[in-house]
């Protein structure tokens, strides 16, 4: 089984990696997260953008797992499957869910709301997809899990957890939610979720290994907001690193091949939380209209600055990343010279290791600069047929990270991408 991860704080280009990458695997799984991933997909002229269901479902045939790592909401998984009936893909058989995956509840997302409003400045920026609550609920042992949408007192389940939110809400300051609504909502995507295969997704993923499938694990997040090894508390609520697929699928970390770290050629963040090579001049906000910087789920502006390989490195290490994607190298056509952080200076120390309190306004991002090549490469899929600054930069991010980069995107389509 192969993983693909991203290396950064997200929105790496995961999904358009995973995507083309598909044909050559059986399944593929992903294994933590939830609504908060928005991983975007384009071809034949058209976008998609998925939030749950895992990037192979375009390529037919292939079987797309979610699995027990995930948490479910059943009502955004419902638009997603209407946005791939509008498409004319058929999903149906090839979209398996964990039984132990866990349920998003509508309470969850007004949590989420609620935490974030009484956080004010400190807030994490989530994505209000009620994550957060949702795996609190899980390590807490209070959660519902998508096998008990099949028992007969589901419904009981649900009132006691609903009445338990409910009760934690008053802590909080007022948040307008429309339970009623979002309940009935909600109550109609389950009844859609009982018409799908329920896997017990360790055996399912461990008898297919057995009889020779292959298998891409597909993360989401980026290691940077892993809840153990990103930027805490300003992460997510699950282990998006290498670790997590053993946790989210059910698998041994024996059974773990590749393990491809996607970066983009510079670095973005979308939420609050330190950032040491972030640019809040004119050269952030030209990477960010450049590279068309908005979320996918929540459409704010994402946060730019120049690739920072302390991070890289240690997300690496952290991954046992066998082989790197560099992602949006089109989006760097147009500069003069570029930058990269190789170490930090933090109160007069040279440092190469991530440290406790990455919000240390002493810590100062150490620069080595790059030529850039100025040339309008947008699609280009040959190696051969790029400037030798563009190939400059990827041999010294490979010299830097002591890692082979075994494909370079330079467009978002599907087709826009070098193969070595
Ligand atoms: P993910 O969450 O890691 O799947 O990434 P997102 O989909 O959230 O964000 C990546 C964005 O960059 C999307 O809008 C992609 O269409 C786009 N994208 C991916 N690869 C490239 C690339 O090589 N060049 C450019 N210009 N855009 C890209
Ligand atoms: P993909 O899979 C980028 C960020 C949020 C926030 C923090 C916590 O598309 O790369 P949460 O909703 O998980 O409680 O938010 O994590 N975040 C992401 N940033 N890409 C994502 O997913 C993200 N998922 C969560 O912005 O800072
Ligand atoms: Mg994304």
């Amino acid at each position: 089984m192969d993983v693909l991860l991203g290396l950064q704080w997200g929105d790496e280009g995961k999904g358009k990696v995973v995507d083309f990458l598909a044909p050559e695997y059986d399944i593929i799984a992903r294994f933590q997260g939830g609504p908060n991933a928005g991983h975007t997909l384009i071809f034949d002229g058209k976008k998609f953008v998925l939030h749950t269901i895992p990037s192979g479902i375009f390529r037919s045939n292939l079987i797309n797992v979610i699995g027990n790592g995930v948490v479910v909401d059943p009502i955004t998984l419902g638009k997603e499957m209407d946005k791939l009936d509008e498409f004319g893909v058929s999903y149906q058989d090839r979209l398996l869910i964990a039984r132990k995956a866990h349920l998003i509840l509508p309470t969850h997302r007004w949590l989420d709301a609620a935490s974030e409003a009484s956080k004010g400045l400190a807030k994490i920026g989530s994505t209000l997809k009620g994550i957060g609550p949702t795996y609190m609920d899980k390590t807490g042992r209070n959660g519902l899990r998508i096998g008990d949408i099949l028992t007969p007192d589901f419904n009981e389940k649900y009132q006691v957890l609903k009445e338990k939110h409910l009760g934690l809400l008053k802590m909080y300051p007022k948040v307008d939610f429309d339970l009623d609504n979002q309940e009935h909502l909600w109550m109609n995507a389950i009844e859609r979720l009982r018409s799908f295969q329920i896997v017990d997704c360790e055996y399912y993923i461990n008898h297919a290994l057995k009889a020779g499938k292959r298998i891409l694990a597909e993360g989401a997040q980026g290691t940077m907001l892993d809840i153990d090894f990103g930027t805490y508390p300003f992460v997510t609520s699950s282990n998006t690193i290498t670790a997590g697929v053993c946790t989210g699928l059910g698998v041994a970390p024996s059974k773990i091949g590749k393990v491809i770290g996607i970066t983009k050629a510079y670095c973005t963040r979308v939420g609050s939380g330190p950032f040491p090579t972030e640019l809040e001049d004119e050269t952030g906000e030209k990477l960010r209209a450049i590279g068309a910087e908005f979320g996918a789920t929540t459409g704010r502006p994402r946060r730019c600055g120049w690739i920072d390989l302390v991070q890289l490195r240690y997300t690496c290490m952290i991954n046992g990343v066998t082989e790197l994607v560099v992602t949006k190298m089109d989006v760097l056509n147009d500069f003069d010279t570029l930058s990269a952080a190789n170490t930090y200076n933090i109160s007069g120390k040279s440092v190469n290791e991530i440290p406790f309190e990455l919000s240390d306004p002493n810590i100062v991002p150490v620069y080595e600069e790059l030529k850039g090549w100025n040339k309008d490469l947008t699609g280009i899929t040959e190696m051969s047929n790029t400037p030798a600054e563009f190939q400059e930069y990827i041999a010294y991010l490979e010299n830097r990270l002591e890692t082979p980069v075994s494909m370079i995107s330079t467009g978002p389509d599907r087709t826009e991408l070098i193969l070595r």
